[in-house]
């Protein structure tokens, strides 16, 4: 079994040699670089979001600018990431630190964990590439790691194992002797459940912990950690409705909670006959025209999308009073903040002879 001690000192000499140093929000200790990533980085892997990190950069480049900024133009901006939450999250936090804190982000876990979107995990990631502070993360890579070398068994999800991975992650945390340490050994535990320790095929001929892991030398890799109890997901069923006059289509807005809150969207109804009523209001004709399914998977439930397509022709077309609908040339909706499938949807329309 590896002492405890010796885990941090093979990490942080690992990643020195083996880790990444390259990424776009490494080699700064800017709270507001580092922030923007954490949040990006929470549910979306770093190929994905490099692009979107650039965007906001160029388009925010401090804290007081994505304060000031309409929520919307956040939205846009994030749209594709997924998890919304985290955009409406990352304005709101952005104009706490600018109103309440200044422009200046706290330095303590304690102190960042208390802002919209920044829990524990992220906290400490924060405050330990920030600000060089000794924290311990624990998001699902170094769940993984744990649970490999240590031979922890249980879903980790669960929150009696959690419990146990805290308490054990924190006692891993090498001594204060110098924030650079501090750093590469939480880049380290990022880095090795990321490109070695991963989840479908580790490649644990390369690890520095090979020789003590308890899932490498029992063969247990595909078994630790252990996952969720199986449990089917929930579907349900919605009508969509494209509407099209010419080369524009209906947008509406969702309301600001909810899934895809906030972000524009096509009109929904729960079934084909509510849907022509949608249309009419909108000068859409009787004609509804079918297009392709579409399934999307969200953490609890599975949606499955009817797309309809109905014509408005002679300028008939109405919107809402309330602003809430907007018709969009096709040729600029990637200026909107979509949901993914609505964009599948639109994209594949455009070029198409409908
Ligand atoms: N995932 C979460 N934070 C990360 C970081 N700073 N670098 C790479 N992957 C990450």
């Amino acid at each position: 079994m590896l002492a405890l001690a010796d885990f941090s000192t093979r990490l942080i000499a690992w990643q020195r040699v083996h880790g990444r140093h390259d990424l776009p929000w490494q080699n700064t200790r800017d709270p507001y670089w580092i922030w923007l990533s954490e949040i990006m980085l929470q549910q979306t892997q770093v190929s994905t979001v490099i692009p979107y990190y650039a965007r906001f950069l160029a388009r925010f480049p401090d804290v007081n600018a994505l304060a000031a900024a309409p929520l919307d133009d956040v939205m846009a901006l994030w749209a594709g990431l997924g998890y919304y939450s985290r955009a409406r999250n990352l304005h709101r936090c952005a104009q706490v630190v600018s109103e309440q804190f200044g422009g200046a982000f706290p330095q303590t876990v304690d102190e960042l964990a208390e802002l919209p979107g920044i829990g524990r995990s992220t906290a400490a990631a924060i405050a330990s590439f920030a600000f060089g502070a000794r924290a311990t993360i624990l998001d699902g890579n170094v769940k993984r790691v744990l649970a490999r070398v240590f031979g922890i068994d249980g879903f980790p999800g669960e929150k009696r194992v959690e419990n146990a991975m805290w308490t054990l992650a924190e006692s891993l945390l090498p001594d204060a002797a110098h924030p650079d340490d501090v750093t590469a050994y939480t880049q380290g535990l990022m880095d090795l459940g990321a490109t070695l320790c991963v989840r479908g095929k580790p490649d644990c001929a390369r690890c520095p912990f090979a020789a003590d892991c308890v899932a490498n030398v029992s063969g247990r890799q595909r078994e630790l950690p252990a996952a969720r109890p199986k449990k089917t997901l929930p579907t349900k069923k919605t009508w969509m409705l494209v509407l099209k006059d010419g080369d524009a289509v209906l947008l509406e807005k969702r309301p600001p909670t909810g899934i895809w809150g906030g972000l524009w969207s096509l009109p929904e109804a729960a079934g084909e006959d509510a849907l022509a009523d949608v249309a009419h209001g909108f000068g859409g004709t009787d004609e509804l025209h079918r297009l392709a399914p579409l399934t999307h998977t969200f953490t609890h439930f599975k949606l499955e999308i009817e797309p309809r397509l109905a014509q408005v022709g002679g300028g008939a077309r109405f919107q809402a009073a309330n602003g809430e609908t907007v018709w969009a040339p096709l040729a600029e909706i990637d200026a909107f903040g979509l949901p993914a499938p609505v964009r599948k949807l639109l994209d594949a329309l455009q070029g198409s002879l409908i």
